[in-house]
């Protein structure tokens, strides 16, 4: 679908909703890079190491290899579904009671305070110093940015975040959630391609598919192709078109339609 695959050293996003592939798909990447000789670097925020790990052995697949940045150890308190303010409150109730907007900020951060989109560029320089890693992985950008509510300057932050990639000549991938259609997130303008994962529910079993959404420097698929999730992992059928009804779902939620 890429034509040749993605060109080497820039920054790609991969979103999609909630279990449509996009840390197995992050993962592939890192495991096709190792296989290949090349080093592998994934910055976990969804998930624990040690889950992502238990998962990819399912897989079949040795990631002894790639290295993985556990950049926040209790991330999984801090969860993209739960607010940061939902946590500030579990946190600390009492200090938040009868508290005003800066104190409230203040114990927001004090419930994650070591990572930002900003610390994280910073903790990769610090790697990237001391191993030149040709794939990165950040998955996701969706809770680094709610861990980093109210610290940064996000546009700023990310755009930094993301030529700091292109300038190290990594090829990485920024996982996120499916961007609401009505706000252009930063990422998603910076980026120099963006693959697109869909699910949804036919009958009794899940239909997938994945779409180019835009891929700058070269020509690329513009039709969705269905894509399958198994024991291998991901598999797309380049040749295959999706069924009718599928594609009209499709047209309805992105950017296919209109
Ligand atoms: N061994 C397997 N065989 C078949 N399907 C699998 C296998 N392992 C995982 N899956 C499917 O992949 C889904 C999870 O994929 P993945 O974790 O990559 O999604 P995700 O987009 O990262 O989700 P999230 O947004 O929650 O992080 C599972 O819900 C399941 O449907
Ligand atoms: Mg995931």
């Amino acid at each position: 679908m890429l034509r040749g695959g993605l060109i080497p050293g820039r920054p790609y996003v991969v979103c999609g909703t909630t279990g449509s592939g996009k840390t197995t798909l992050g993962i592939q990447f890192l495991h096709q890079g190792v296989k290949q000789g090349e080093r592998s670097l994934l910055v976990a925020i969804d998930e624990p190491p040690s889950e992502i790990r238990e998962n990819v052995r399912a897989l079949g697949w040795d990631v002894g290899k790639i290295r993985i940045l556990d950049v926040h150890p209790t991330a999984k308190a801090f969860s993209k579904r739960v607010s940061l303010v939902e946590v500030a409150a579990q946190r600390s109730v009492a200090s938040l009671k009868d508290a005003g907007s800066s104190a409230k900020s203040e114990a927001m951060k004090q419930a994650a305070p070591e990572i930002s989109v900003q610390s994280l560029q910073l903790m990769l320089k610090q790697e990237l110093k001391e191993i030149k890693y040709s794939r990165v992985v950040i998955d996701s950008l969706t809770s680094l940015k709610k861990l980093s509510e109210g610290m940064d300057d996000m546009n700023n932050s990310i755009s930094s975040l993301l030529r700091f990639l292109s300038e190290a000549r990594v090829t990485s991938l920024i996982i996120t959630d499916l961007p609401d259609p009505t706000d252009l997130e930063p990422e998603l303008f910076i980026c120099r391609g963006e693959i697109r994962l869909h699910k949804r529910m036919i009958a009794n079993r899940i239909d997938r598919c994945i779409t180019i959404e835009k891929f700058r420097g070269s020509a690329h698929d513009t039709i969705p192709r269905p894509m399958t999730l198994t024991e291998m992992g991901i598999k797309v059928d380049a040749k295959k078109r999706i069924p009718k009804s599928s594609m009209r779902m499709l047209q309805a939620f992105t950017q296919f339609g209109k």
